[in-house]
């Protein structure tokens, strides 16, 4: 469960600040794949920064797994990310001098008490997951846009976190390959992870259980779609 009371983010800047986000009111069920909306400026990624403990809120409550994350301090929140977060960028973000295997092996490392043998193969599987284990010794330069989208899906799932949050994922990708890694994406959230996807293509949030539609530091709306393996209800909104 993922429970926000009355968020509030106020950037720095100006006489007053930059209101990014408005005294969000949400709650999301665990195990769903929700799909962010909105347009761009409209707090998307603040929203999924905040509940990935990624940054912090100005006010308000922010209740993730049972965990209080808005009352961690830094220390207390790095070491709960690690564990319960995987995080997937526009950019894909891996690190440009170590190979994809080493990339998805970085967070184990943190986190985790395998020996190198039991890291690879650990890391070896995940890229099997994702389709790209023939990729495991080449530089992230080396794949193409999609395949290091997967490998940076490989990544996040290292420590096996709960929570798995995706800002704009497709955006650098043609939409053949975006399907795909949406497809992915779904698939966690079938495998029983809570997955929050920011998208500004609207297409994706078909593939979503739950949409949340945000505007000007607002949440304007919510609607469960849900086919959850066909138990059906598609469509309602204020939910
Ligand atoms: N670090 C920052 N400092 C100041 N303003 C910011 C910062 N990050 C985002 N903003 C502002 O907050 C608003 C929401 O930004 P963001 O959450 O990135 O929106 P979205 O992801 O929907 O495009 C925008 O107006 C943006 O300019
Ligand atoms: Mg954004």
């Amino acid at each position: 469960m993922i429970e926000l009371q009355h968020v509030t983010k106020i950037y720095p800047g100006g006489s007053s600040g930059f209101k990014a986000l408005d005294s969000i009111q949400l709650e999301l069920p665990p195990g769903e794949f929700v799909a962010i909306v909105g347009k761009s400026g409209s707090g998307k990624s603040t929203l999924i920064n905040l509940i990935a403990g990624l940054d912090r809120p100005t006010s308000g409550n922010i209740w993730v797994g049972g965990k209080p994350i808005h009352a961690m301090d830094e220390t207390a929140l790095a070491t709960w990310r690690g564990l319960n977060v995987g995080v997937v960028f526009q950019f894909f973000q891996l690190l440009p001098t170590l190979t994809i295997a080493e990339n998805v092996i970085l967070p184990m490392d943190f986190c985790q008490d395998f020996s190198k043998r039991q890291a690879r193969e650990r890391a070896l599987a995940l890229l099997d997951q994702v389709g790209i284990a023939d990729q495991a010794d080449k530089l992230p330069t080396s794949l193409s846009g999609g395949q290091q989208q997967r490998a940076a899906i490989a990544r996040a799932l290292a420590n096996d976190p709960p929570f798995i949050v995706a800002d704009e994922p497709t955006g650098n990708l043609d939409s053949h390959t975006a399907e795909a890694v949406i497809t992915q994406l779904a698939g966690l959230a079938e495998a029983g992870k809570t997955v929050l996807m920011v998208t500004h293509e609207r297409d994706w949030a078909e593939f979503a259980h739950r949409v949340v539609t945000m505007a000007d530091g607002r949440v304007v709306g919510r609607k469960l779609r849900v086919d959850r393996v066909n138990n059906l209800l598609l469509e309602a909104d204020h939910v």
